[in-house]
């Protein structure tokens, strides 16, 4: 009887083997009663970046391009399928456009001259097309002058490509001048790419701007706001800052090309129209008709940061325009324009109803200040150029608002000469803040777990502002959002939290892309017009973001850090209000392991969360078809006694929580 227990007992033992493949068991402990540092925050947060058709055409609901005429082609996006020279219908009717140039920021408008109402019409191809859902309300605006009063009526359709209309509505111009008109449609269907169809009741002409298109369903359900679910995905992060707007959209191309927050606030369609500098960066995903209308400006990234509980982080431009296109300096004579758009940044975020510019930011509908504590100095500037405009900011910042907390930058590389330079001159200064950007290679992500095991703890702290695994090479098309990627990112993530004393923000880019106009690739979102997902990486952002904890633990085997041993990482937290013990265990072997870990120095509830993040295939992907191919399963934990028993799934990230008592 003995012997055939002791074998069913043996026999079990072997299958369970054979099953998790003689998994290899690492033995940890968790010191819980002593507290490594805090955490702050914003150590987990997003980067949004106006590329990839991040903003207009992606985030900012506006469904019309060129609402507004201001390209450089200012009928660019506009189709008038009756009027080319070559049709039938050629006499039908002309769009063309007219400059006011006393209108400085919104100088083109669009004169519509019919001849033959029943065959001229002028198409709006959205951006990529329009996604439209059915029966779901749009908001439609625009802005008409009828001058001879010849025009009864502006019939606005929704269309799918064989014409077949989906929705409609009209609009009586009754005015001679300028008068804005809104009306409603309800989408019939829905349709990925929908285009907008006007047409017109009279002959003569009539003049049109500002054709604007918004889903009512926004985020907050905000007029012509942000679309709801691109939104959703940020906030479920619980990202800790929101870094905007770029990246190399701050700096331009050329110093005339770069951000200029200014410009962006205030009434919409006083907000100059300017070309994306990533419009044609890239010969392998030109995109022309790339450019920024600033219906998401600087109060619209201040609210979004509101909205999703994000401390705002933006980063300014010092001066210096991109320096891998022409970087062209601004002379240090010349300099205190710019200084002041950050003195005056700072008052439009904070400063009372009474100040210039906290005026403006009341007026917009927020008398009460954002908060501001960050503000970035340049984005990837390198040498001694940057240092010398740095210092000019730093001072004058400091000087009025001494609590307010510099980003400055390290270059575009983790290494080398412009590194080590910019972090030598920047640690003379005190910096507060260092940002540093790598996109490498998975490997490079999994072999430096420990880069920041050494950095000096009372020197600046850092920013990981821009990371994320490459799986060809840096600004490659092949790039993919791969789970090696992922996985590889989650391994070194846990050297940045167990780095926590030093690095106190971090950040995946790009953020997002449009499924058919990005230029640069991986990204943590994808979207098309009608819906959007998140990446893998994505979900290992979530996993680390939404388990950040208050307090740094240690979690060591034989008494040191897991930063590779048996392909293994991991990190430890404890969190002071759930009241939470929170491990964070990477698996980037092939095989399935088993962790003994032993939790010391606090008593623990029995019953606990295990999360799971694994894909059976390094080269798995999220996607359209099946977004959530990779994402966390959860399940309920048994503790047993004081070592938890954990089976690592092969390619796999765990998350356990447990409660303490
Ligand atoms: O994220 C893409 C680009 O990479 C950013 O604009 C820039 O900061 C970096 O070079």
């Amino acid at each position: 009887m003995k012997h055939n227990l002791i074998t069913k007992i043996t026999l079990c033992g072997l299958l369970l083997n054979s099953f998790y493949g003689n998994a290899q068991k690492t033995n940890l402990e968790v010191n819980i009663a002593n507290t490594v540092t805090k955490i702050k925050p914003t150590m987990y947060g997003v980067f949004f970046e106006d590329i990839n058709f991040a903003a207009d055409g992606g985030l900012y609901a506006e469904m019309v391009k060129n609402r507004s005429f201001e390209f450089d082609n200012p009928l660019m996006g506009w189709i008038q399928p009756n009027s080319n020279r070559h049709s039938l219908n050629a006499e039908s009717g002309i769009a063309t456009t007219l400059n006011v140039s006393e209108r400085k920021t919104n100088p083109n408008f669009c004169r519509v001259t019919i001849n033959n109402d029943k065959g001229y019409e002028i198409l709006n191809e959205g951006f990529r097309g329009m996604g439209i859902k059915k029966d779901n309300p749009y908001n439609l605006s625009l802005k008409a002058a009828n001058p001879d009063g010849t025009i009864k009526k502006i019939i606005v359709q929704f269309i799918d490509k064989n014409k077949k209309v989906l929705g409609e509505t009209s609009i009586v111009p009754t005015a001679k001048d300028w008068q804005t008109y809104t009306a409603q449609l309800t989408a019939t269907e829905t349709e990925a790419k929908a285009q907008l169809k006007i047409t017109f009741e009279g002959t003569g002409i009539i003049d049109l701007d500002m054709i604007s298109l918004f889903p009512q369903d926004t985020w907050k359900n905000r007029k012509n706001g942000l679309r709801k679910d691109i939104v959703q995905l940020l906030y479920d992060m619980k990202p800790g800052f929101i870094r905007f707007p770029g990246g190399c959209i701050v700096e331009g191309r050329t110093l005339a090309g770069r951000y200029q927050w200014k410009k962006t606030v205030g009434d919409i369609e006083n907000r100059e129209t300017q070309i994306n500098r990533w419009n044609v960066e890239f010969a392998h995903k030109q995109t022309p008709d790339y450019f920024q209308s600033f219906g998401l400006g600087f109060f619209e990234y201040f609210q979004l940061a509101e909205d999703i509980g994000a401390a705002p982080l933006p980063i300014l431009s010092c001066g210096m325009a991109c320096q891998y296109n022409t970087g062209e300096l601004v002379p240090m004579e010349d300099l205190n324009p710019y200084v002041q758009d950050a003195l005056d940044l700072i008052e439009f975020a904070n400063g009372g109803v009474d100040t210039p510019w906290g005026k403006v930011r009341a007026d917009m509908g927020h008398p009460k200040p954002f908060n501001l504590k960050f503000i970035g100095v340049g984005n990837e500037q390198w040498g001694p150029d940057y240092i010398e405009r740095y210092k000019v900011f730093a001072k004058a910042i400091k000087s009025k608002y001494p609590t307010m907390t510099i980003v400055s930058g390290s270059g575009p590389s983790p290494d080398g000469a412009f590194f080590d330079y910019g972090w030598k001159e920047l640690k003379e200064l005190n910096a507060d803040i260092v940002d540093e950007h790598y996109y490498k290679s998975p490997k490079w992500f999994r072999d430096n777990v420990t880069r920041y095991d050494k950095y000096d703890r009372k020197g600046p702290k850092i920013f990981a502002g821009e990371y994320a695994a490459q799986s060809v090479s840096a600004a490659t098309p092949n790039n993919r959002n791969n789970w090696e990627c992922a996985f590889s990112e989650a391994a070194f993530m846990t050297g940045l939290e167990r780095n926590a004393e030093v690095v106190n923000l971090t950040s995946y880019a790009p953020l997002m892309a449009h499924e058919e106009a990005w230029q640069w690739t991986p990204d943590m979102i994808w979207f098309n017009n009608l819906e959007s997902f998140g990446s893998a990486n994505y979900y290992v952002q979530k996993l680390f973001s939404t388990n950040r904890g208050t307090d740094l633990i240690t979690i060591t085997k034989d008494g040191k850090p897991l930063i590779g041993q048996n392909d293994l990482f991991a990190s430890a937290v404890k969190d002071d209000n759930t009241k939470e013990v929170i491990l964070k265990l990477v698996n980037t072997s092939d095989k399935a392991q088993e962790a003994s870990i032993d939790l010391k120095g606090s008593k623990l509830q029995t019953k606990g969360t295990l999360i799971t993040l694994t894909s059976a295939n390094v080269n798995d992907e999220n996607s359209f078809a099946e977004p959530k191919k990779i994402s966390p399963t959860e399940k309920e934990y048994k503790l047993n006694g004081a070592k938890a028993q954990l089976n690592l799934p092969a390619y796999s990230v765990s998350v356990l929580k447990l409660k303490m008592k």
